[in-house]
Formats: C-alpha cells, sequence, structure tokens
C-alpha cells in the first residue's frame, strides 16, 4: 500500500495548497490512503465541522491531532462522525481516540497518533502507551503501523523512533512546523523527525510574524494570526509499506509558484 503524509495544514493558506495540489498529486503517485494532522487547520486552532469536510473533500482518509485537537470544542461531535485521531496517551475517560485500523489496498493499515512530553499538557505516558499499543496491534494481527507522534523536543522524537525502530512501518513527527531532513528507512520503518507545515512559508511557523516578533522582544504574549497573504508550501510523505515494513518512501515539497522538489529517504543498511 502506498501511504502519504501531510504535517501539520495551518489555516486557509494550507486548506488552499491541498485543495489546488493534493487531488493532482494522490492520482499521479497513485497513493492509497492520505493522513493529515487537523488540529491547526481553522485558523491556526483546533478544526471547525466546515473545515473538516472541506479538507476531507480534497482526498484525506484520516486526520490525526495534538495539543490543540480541542482548540474548536465541536471537535467533539466529529470524533464520532469524522475519520479523526486525537493524541492516544490522553487518559482513558477522555474522548476520542488515538489509534484506528483501515483496509488499504488489501492489507490493513493502523494509524496511531501520539503526543510528546517536552511543553505539552499533561497526559499519560506516550512511550509506555506507544510500546502497549503496538504490542497489542501485532497480537491482532496488524502489522502496517504508521505512527504521527507529535512532540516539540526532537530528542523524544529521536527516542520514539528507537522504542519503534522494526516495530511500526512509519514514524513522522508534527507540531514544530519546522522540517527535518533527515527522511530515513531503517529496520523497514520509515522515519522523519518533523514533517513541517502546509500552509504559509515566509513568516514565523505559518504564522503572521508581528505578534512572535513583539512577544520575543518584550516578554508580552499574544494572540498569533495565520496572514491573509504569503508564500506557500504543501509538504507530504510518500511511503511504501507492506507486511509492516517501509520498503521505500520521498518526500514531496510543492510550493505554490508550482514548482516540486522530491527527495528521496536514504536507507539505513544493516
Ligand atoms: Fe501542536
Amino acid at each position: 500500500m502506498r501511504v502519504a503524509f501531510i504535517g501539520d495544514i495551518v489555516g486557509r493558506p494550507g486548506r488552499e495548497m491541498l485543495k489546488k495540489y493534493l487531488p493532482k498529486i494522490r492520482k499521479e503517485y497513485e497513493i492509497d490512503f492520505v493522513i493529515a494532522n487537523y488540529e491547526n487547520a481553522s485558523h491556526g486552532f483546533g478544526l471547525t465541522p466546515k473545515n473538516a469536510n472541506e479538507i476531507v473533500a480534497y482526498g484525506l482518509d484520516c486526520l490525526t491531532g495534538g495539543n490543540h485537537s480541542w482548540d474548536k470544542k465541536e471537535i467533539e461531535t466529529l470524533f464520532d462522525t469524522h475519520e479523526i485521531l486525537r493524541p492516544h496517551n490522553y487518559p482513558d475517560d477522555v474522548s476520542g481516540t488515538g489509534c484506528k485500523i483501515y483496509d488499504v489496498a488489501g492489507e490493513k493499515l493502523a494509524v496511531l497518533n501520539l503526543m510528546g512530553h517536552y511543553s505539552m499538557p499533561l497526559t499519560d505516558n506516550a512511550f509506555r502507551k506507544a510500546k502497549s499499543t503496538v504490542e497489542t496491534l501485532h497480537v491482532e494481527g496488524i502489522k502496517n503501523i504508521f505512527v504521527d507522534f507529535h512532540a516539540e523536543a526532537t530528542s523524544e522524537k529521536r527516542a520514539m523512533m528507537m522504542l519503534l525502530q522494526g516495530q511500526v512501518a512509519g514514524i513522522i513527527g508534527t507540531h514544530t512546523h519546522v522540517s527535518t531532513d533527515d527522511f530515513q528507512i531503517a529496520n523497514g520503518t520509515a522515519y522523519l523527525t518533523d514533517m513541517g507545515l502546509t500552509g504559509c512559508r515566509d513568516n514565523v511557523i505559518g504564522m503572521d510574524e508581528k505578534v512572535p516578533l513583539k512577544q520575543f522582544m518584550t516578554g508580552l504574549k499574544g494572540h498569533f494570526d495565520v496572514p491573509k497573504n504569503c508564500k506557500k508550501i504543501l509538504q507530504m510523505a510518500i511511503m511504501d509499506f507492506s507486511d509492516g515494513k517501509c520498503s521505500g518512501a520521498f518526500k514531496l515539497k510543492q510550493f505554490d509558484d508550482g514548482e516540486l522538489l522530491k527527495t528521496d529517504a536514504w536507507i539505513e543498511k544493516d
């Protein structure tokens, strides 16, 4: 199966990039299943039902979340009606789930959403939850597992990769909005520390730079805003999974002027 992952969709500019390019890319690269992180899709914070329907229509099969999952309260209703996850390591009595299983190209695919700890809300231990969930999935015979690990610290993401390497087909980080340059396949597991945002690319993590700059210059906090006009990018990982392993992967950077950059993941030799 060919699975694609898009990181944090930030506001209208991110949604516009999906509308313009996702159907074309999905067809051209014969992608079976597309996962994307929704937590910033509605003006940078959370997801409204209207925007959920909008982005799903552009070709998304499963949406993953993070620390902003509940910024729009209507998310509670969407958990029941849409293919929407929230981090699986929120306590069990919190609404929604962070793990769903799909039939894709004749095989099962599990999507697991987890959230890290540094600079994040207090939750159950992401690493213990990852280990126990993956073990349960294996017992159930589900081999193809993709993890969106929503975390701030690169060290946490590397540690999660070391914990799950060889046990899952892919782990990609989200949350920082800044893409890293370490897309690799090791022991059959595709790994990228952070996917990077889909949205505005010429400011501060997809947000107008005025408020962040004021915050850094003065120490005074403000509300971040998605710019109305900006240069945009869509970033996507495309991975081939079979029998629980990733056999090949590459990343696309689609710019809003039409330029497309493709970079292969490197394969770590034993
Ligand atoms: Fe986040």
